[in-house]
């Protein structure tokens, strides 16, 4: 398999791509806005996601993307709307220019972060973003439907929950997604034949979670870790009302 991976130099990308190195056996190609040091099986691109001719080039003759670039926290409008909403048209655009296949889309909890924390969420319960962010991930989920319904390209938005070496507080014992079932989710997004569209949440198998992950099971997705061990040691924090905690704060949303 050849993968085109979006965003490789950041926090999920560096994850992902050590994980991938002993689980799928891939020829990585990297791009992103700043440099990164290419491993063994991968090759960089240096370019602008929101660039259309940059990211043809880039997914030309690869079998599957994983799109991450963005801005992964809440930021001002303009920003949002050019980094994660042009950028993410740009990468589904190209996908379908260059006949790539398949997209693992990195949307996030904050799409729905304004249910109340321990209620229960699938992925068919209606969006409730709890800023820009999360309005953009909606926006990409929703264009990524256009284009498996139109032109066939098979589509998974994962919402990722906390995707951390760890814990290190009191919401992640509910959201964490471990490094290792990043690669386990993400893998089965890349690698199930059943796939066409899909929204799954990505979280590990954490006894405090909030998320149906039913969905990501039906792809293959089996997690294997709780955060649950960690909570001895994360910070206690006040509770948050909802599940999206700080991003819901209206004093976050510039
Ligand atoms: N880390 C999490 O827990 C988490 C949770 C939910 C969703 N996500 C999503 O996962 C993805 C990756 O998140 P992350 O935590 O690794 O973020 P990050 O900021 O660590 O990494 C993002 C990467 O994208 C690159 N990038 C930014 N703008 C770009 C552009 N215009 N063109 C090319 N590259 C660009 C950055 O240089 C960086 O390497 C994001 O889409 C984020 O919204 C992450």
């Amino acid at each position: 398999m050849k993968l085109l991976i979006t965003g490789a130099g950041g926090t999920v990308g560096t994850m992902l791509r050590q994980g991938l190195r002993d689980s799928l056996a891939a020829e990585k190609r990297l791009l992103d806005i700043n440099p990164i040091a290419p491993g063994i099986g991968e090759e960089f691109v240096l370019g602008d996601v929101t660039d259309l001719a940059v990211v043809r080039q880039a997914i030309s003759d690869c079998d599957a993307c994983v799109h991450l670039a963005a801005i992964p926290v809440e930021s001002t409008f303009e920003k949002i709307l050019q980094t994660n909403i042009r950028g993410t048209w740009a990468v589904f655009e190209a996908a379908r220019l260059e006949g790539c296949p398949r997209v693992v889309f990195a949307s996030s909890n904050h799409a729905t972060g304004y249910y109340p924390i321990h209620h229960r969420i699938s992925p068919s319960d209606p969006p409730r973003p709890d800023s820009y962010y999360g309005a953009s991930k909606l926006f990409g989920e929703v264009l990524g439907s256009l284009y498996h319904d139109k032109y066939g390209v098979r589509v998974a938005c994962i919402r990722i929950g906390s995707a951390l070496p760890r814990p290190v507080d009191e919401r992640h014992l509910s959201t964490w997604l471990s490094p290792g079932d990043l690669t386990r989710l993400v893998t089965a997004c890349l690698t199930s034949p059943d796939l066409g569209y899909a929204i799954v949440y990505g979280a590990s198998a954490n006894r405090r979670g909030w998320w149906d992950l039913e969905p990501g099971r039906r792809l293959g997705y089996e997690p294997v870790d709780d955060a649950e061990v960690f909570a001895a040691e994360v910070e206690p924090g006040p509770p948050d009302e909802f599940q999206g905690g700080t991003f819901t704060r209206p004093e976050a949303t510039p």
